[in-house]
């Protein structure tokens, strides 16, 4: 396994323009080379800073949306205009102020969650060309990281955490009393390129344990994500950083 890349910024909105400099750049070379850019948005507090970056000028202009998709990590099954709901966070900070013509929203309100998860995934699969019986290969996947090391919907112990058929899926989350649909191991670990953002003194002891483990096996679902595209990128500011 690649050892993953590990960059401490000096702030979090040095983390947040970095990131859409990378996205920018990523998508620009994508298009350029197969004439399409995917990538998967991870809901959640940290990235809504990068997501208001990608709106700007500066990393906006040069890019072709009409040839990119962008997908959902997971969302929360709310209503769209929920206070809780990711794709009402992206289409705050990113969506009412570009073009995107092609931004594929998580169904999870439906009241079936298994045929929203289903949707979602066919979606994904048509839009990607992917083969039957292969996984959907993102360009850029960005993911975040709860203090319980979970990532996407990813909870420990929750039971989309081994999911190995479904690369979308509903999952209920104890802790929270509530139900997701994420994307699920297989498909990030499909992606070309996997980029966490973390920030602040709450997610340090989760960081430390995810990147400097004590033990041989895995515990957190952070540590799962290992894509087969290139290492694990991790995009932190010094405050959670600071037990690593
Ligand atoms: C979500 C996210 C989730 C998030 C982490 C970190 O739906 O909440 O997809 O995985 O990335 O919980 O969230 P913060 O960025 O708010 O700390």
């Amino acid at each position: 396994m690649p050892t993953p890349v590990i960059r401490v910024f000096k702030t979090s909105d040095d983390l947040s323009r970095e990131a859409a400099a990378q996205f920018s750049g990523a998508a620009r070379e994508a298009v350029q080379a197969r004439g399409m850019f995917t990538a998967a948005l991870s809901g959640g507090h940290t990235p809504k800073r990068l997501y208001e970056l990608l709106a700007a000028p500066e990393f906006s202009s040069p890019l072709s949306w009409d040839r990119i998709h962008l997908f959902q990590v997971d969302e929360r099954c709310v209503p769209p205009d929920d206070s809780q709901s990711n794709y009402r966070m992206i289409r705050e900070a990113l969506l009412s102020h570009l073009p995107v013509n092609h931004f594929h929203r998580m169904e999870a309100e439906r009241p079936d969650r298994d045929a929203a998860a289903a949707t979602y995934e066919e979606d994904l699969r048509g839009t990607l060309g992917t083969p039957a019986g292969e996984w959907p290969r993102l360009d850029l996947v960005l993911l975040g990281m709860g203090d319980d090391g979970h990532t996407a919907s990813l909870f420990p112990g929750s039971a989309a955490l081994n999911e190995r058929r479904r690369a979308v899926c509903p999952n209920w989350v104890e802790k929270l009393g509530m139900w997701r649909i994420t994307l699920t191991l297989p498909v990030l670990n499909a992606a070309g390129r996997v980029i966490f953002l973390v920030a602040g003194e709450d997610k340090a002891r989760a960081l430390a344990d995810v990147l400097h483990p004590s033990g041989p096996a895995p515990q957190l679902p952070a540590q799962l994500v290992e894509p087969a595209g290139s290492a694990a990128e991790w995009y932190v500011d010094p405050a959670a950083a600071h037990l690593l």
